[in-house]
């Protein structure tokens, strides 16, 4: 199937006519003009058809996006016989304005986005002219307008709330970059699990989340609100949300329906700015971007949303192939399509409608069904339908959609919460212990090389007497709720100075601010460097501000400390006592000079609520990092994009030296900067603890595989882990102290029919070590883990060569290689 860069119906009827005219196998533009115009008609007929069934009710094709692993789907809620038999009923009841309202959604609250849909809702509820609100957080106001909706519209439709949950609700858990880098689903599960019990407690039934766009450019600020670059841990974090938000059944009071966003490519926005075009190959985008959606359907997800971008010169909020082709047919994704913020209003000066009417009927044929804010279905619709360019057909199909999810969520039997249930839900104890937990567990020790003694300098002693705490973020609580939090508030937040001064008393820790986040005096500075030329260490708590620099909106083209921070670095720095560094920001930032100066680093991401004691406990050494890096951390803005799983090109640098300029014809006729090395500062994947291990070098069960055998494996449904190939490597613990380790499974492979990454993740595991320990770790790998799409786009195994590698991160490690035949 090429990849359709036409919009809309058209490209639907691209799509159907292609497949039409090779079902036929003639051309139908050889035939005279009456006659085609007949057979164009005919065709149309055939394509609405074809749009209503095959979209409808294709079933999901096996051609997995690649590497998912088991996913517990809750699908089944979305559609079991008796519900759909009641929405039939209830359809057959609906004026054509009734189920228009269904896919009218506005904002109800705190705005999200530029401009605003109507407001004065209580009339407009009356008509059933609305199908969802969100943004709205008092129980009561949320209990009123749903009365109204209930009890005063003529079909009693409830409506649907939603919010923009992205890492919590009020117990507010690190952000999303940060719980991915825990590689700890199970945890990030736990995590959405506690925001959906919260959110539900108000009446929300609906998280904008989890983002599951793939980003691999950190000038990007919502970079901050994913799971970074990689498509397989991409795909377990999207899992894990849909998990955790979903619960068991949807239609527990405390789920709440998850929405995978932003579909799809939202994240490769030319050169990191928020909003702009995007290329990427169907290769490409079914190889990395697709997968971790892919994912989230699998797992169950209720609800998708389309994005702002365009993607290949086709806007995601009205494009066919990735809406109807994909998700509906492919994947038999069977939720609602929401639209982004104004997205369906975006299509104008996108330049591919020219009024309201257009855009919503280019939305809505390409399979929109839902219109968040822009009021484009609302105000044409009914018209369009009228008019015959939109079949009712496909506005009953979409209505159904909504429905469903609405009875999923059992939103028609319990319409209204208890008012009562917020106060006893929010910030459970064991809802703030898991949010120190997780936030732990998201620190990434970058660097941690001996300082003075010989000694790396974490862990602190716990009975360290003098500490300097310095810079803008050692107490600042609302940064620590990062750029989207919801309900997380100042005052539940435990900050690093709080906590540090609980740990060694308020005559150990000397707090200057040193520098605002931006800007600054010298008379901060100059204090700080005072207090820690006094200190025996200095904590620098340095980084970006959450809510102005990172997340939507939120672009950078530098990426180093903003503001005075990387002069109060380098002032504290040349005291020349020991310096800890604590980053707190929401992308990789390019810090060469803090790399090579500083010699304890840690990556803090924004933690949430329990910042401060989950950092205190690291820094002490009550708790062993075992964070692992989501993304690439670039050296200099001038390599991004830059991600692990690239390509080898046709010259790769190999082995030359790229610290130096070129000098020779060797060293310069190869892909390479003349003025920066390709490798990263710290690549995806590194992380450091306290404890040190050592990998042997892999063993693979078999040295040989057979393509076709592979290939019968894809295609088993309900398969179990499928292990066609077991790889184990032993892991040692070096060192004196018991750890945790994050075993990473890559591979590469050679020879097939299109060029594949120099190494793909494909698994990862948690190895706690004592001491001194050896343990054997074994990974599964079935046929998936080898499969690609091909020059064809076809998800298949080819014969390869094939790497293997089981290692700390993605560059280290001795392969192991096998071959797979025919
Ligand atoms: C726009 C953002 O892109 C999206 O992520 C969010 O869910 C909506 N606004 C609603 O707030």
């Amino acid at each position: 199937m090429a990849f359709s860069r036409v919009a809309g119906w058209e490209s639907g009827m691209v799509f159907i006519i292609s497949v039409l005219e090779r079902a036929s196998g003639r051309r139908l533009a050889g035939t005279n003009g009456a006659l085609q115009n007949v057979v164009n008609t005919l065709i149309r007929l055939a394509v609405v058809t074809c749009l209503l069934i095959c979209c409808k009710a294709a079933p999901a094709q096996e051609s997995a996006s690649g590497g998912v692993r088991g996913s517990s789907s809750s699908r089944a809620s979305l559609s079991d016989p008796a519900t759909e038999q009641k929405i039939e009923a209830l359809l057959r009841k609906m004026t054509l304005e009734e189920k228009v309202g269904q896919l009218a959604q506005y904002s109800a609250g705190q705005p999200t986005g530029p401009g605003s849909g109507p407001t004065g809702f209580d009339d407009m509820l009356v008509k059933g002219e609305i199908g969802a609100l969100y943004n709205l957080t008092s129980v009561h106001q949320i209990n009123v307008y749903q009365r109204i909706a209930v009890e005063k519209s003529r079909l009693h439709i409830p409506l649907v709330y939603g919010l923009d949950v992205i890492h919590g609700y009020r117990t507010e858990f690190p952000i999303p970059l940060g719980l991915a880098a825990t590689w700890d689903p199970e945890i990030v599960q736990r995590a959405a699990r506690v925001a959906a019990r919260e959110a539900s407690s108000v009446g929300i039934r609906w998280a904008f989340s989890p983002m599951v766009d793939i980003a691999r450019d950190a000038r990007w600020g919502r970079m901050a609100e994913g799971a970074g670059e990689d498509p397989f841990l991409g795909a377990e974090m999207a899992q894990a949300f849909v998990r955790g938000y979903q619960g068991e059944h949807l239609n527990a009071p405390d789920s709440i329906a998850a929405c995978l966003k932003h579909y799809v490519g939202y994240g490769a926005a030319e050169a990191g700015r928020d909003y702009n075009s995007v290329e990427i190959s169907e290769h490409t985008l079914r190889e990395f971007y697709l997968v971790p959606f892919h994912a989230g359907v699998e797992a169950g997800s209720a609800t998708i949303m389309t994005a702002f971008n365009s993607l290949n010169g086709v806007p995601a909020s009205a494009n066919a192939f990735t809406i109807r082709q994909v998700l509906r047919k492919e994947w038999g994704f069977r939720g609602i399509v929401d639209s982004d913020w104004t997205s369906i209003a975006e299509l104008i000066p996108h330049g591919i409608a020219n009024d309201p009417a257009a855009a919503a009927r280019r939305a809505f044929l390409a399979g929109v069904e839902m219109d968040m804010v822009s009021n484009f279905y609302h105000l044409h619709m009914a018209e369009l339908v009228r008019s015959g360019q939109v079949p009712e057909k496909m506005l009953d199909d979409a209505v159904r959609d909504i429905l469903r999810v609405k009875f999923a969520l059992g939103l028609f039997e319990h319409p209204y919460v208890d008012e009562k249930l917020e106060a006893a839900t929010m910030l459970q104890p064991e809802s703030v212990t898991l949010s120190r937990t997780a936030a732990e567990r998201s620190f990434v020790l970058l660097k941690n090389s001996p300082a003075g003694n010989g000694r790396p300098l974490l862990p602190l002693p716990g009975d360290s007497k003098s500490v300097a705490l310095i810079g803008p973020l050692a107490d600042d609580a609302a940064v620590m709720l990062g750029s989207w939090s919801a309900q997380g508030r100042p005052e539940d937040v435990v900050t690093l100075r709080a906590a540090l001064v609980q740990k060694l008393g308020s005559e150990s820790v000397h707090y200057a601010k040193g520098s605002e986040v931006i800007g600054g005096t010298d008379e901060l500075l100059t204090a700080a460097v005072s207090e820690a030329q006094n200190a025996d260490v200095t904590i620098l708590a340095l980084g970006e501000n959450a809510a102005e620099m990172t997340g939507e909106a939120a672009s950078r083209a530098h990426l180093g400390l903003p503001g005075r921070q990387e002069q109060l670095l380098e002032a504290i720095t040349g005291t020349g006592k020991p310096v800890i560094l604590v980053l707190f920001s929401g992308r990789p930032l390019t810090l060469p000079w803090a790399f090579e100066h500083v010699s304890s680093v840690l990556a803090a991401w924004f933690p949430g609520v329990q910042a401060g004691p989950a950092l205190v406990r690291t820094i002490f050494g009550d708790s062993n990092p075992t964070g692992k890096l989501p993304v690439t951390w670039p050296r200099a803005v001038g390599q991004e994009p830059l991600y692990y799983n690239a390509l080898n090109t046709g010259r790769p640098a190999g082995k030359v030296d790229l610290t130096k300029p070129p000098f020779d014809v060797a060293s310069k006729y190869v892909s390479r900067y003349i003025d920066e090395q390709n490798s990263p500062q710290f690549p995806f994947g590194h992380g450091l603890s306290y404890t040190s291990f050592r990998y042997g070098t892999p063993q693979a069960s078999a040295g040989k595989l057979s393509a076709a055998s592979l290939n019968g494996g894809m295609h088993v449904a309900n398969r179990p882990a499928n292990g066609e190939l077991t790889v184990s490597a032993d892991i040692t613990n070096t060192s004196d102290r018991a750890g945790e380790e994050t075993a990473q499974l890559y591979i590469r492979l050679e020879g097939t029919s299109t060029a594949q990454p120099i190494r793909a993740l494909k698994g990862f595991q948690h190895v706690k070590l004592a001491a001194g320990e050896t343990k054997r770790v074994t990974f599964q790998i079935g046929p998936n883990a080898f499969a690609i799409w091909d020059d064809q786009n076809k998800y298949v195994v080819e014969p390869a060569r094939v790497k293997i590698w089981i290692s700390p991160d993605s560059v280290q490690g001795t392969e192991t290689t096998l071959e797979i035949t025919k």
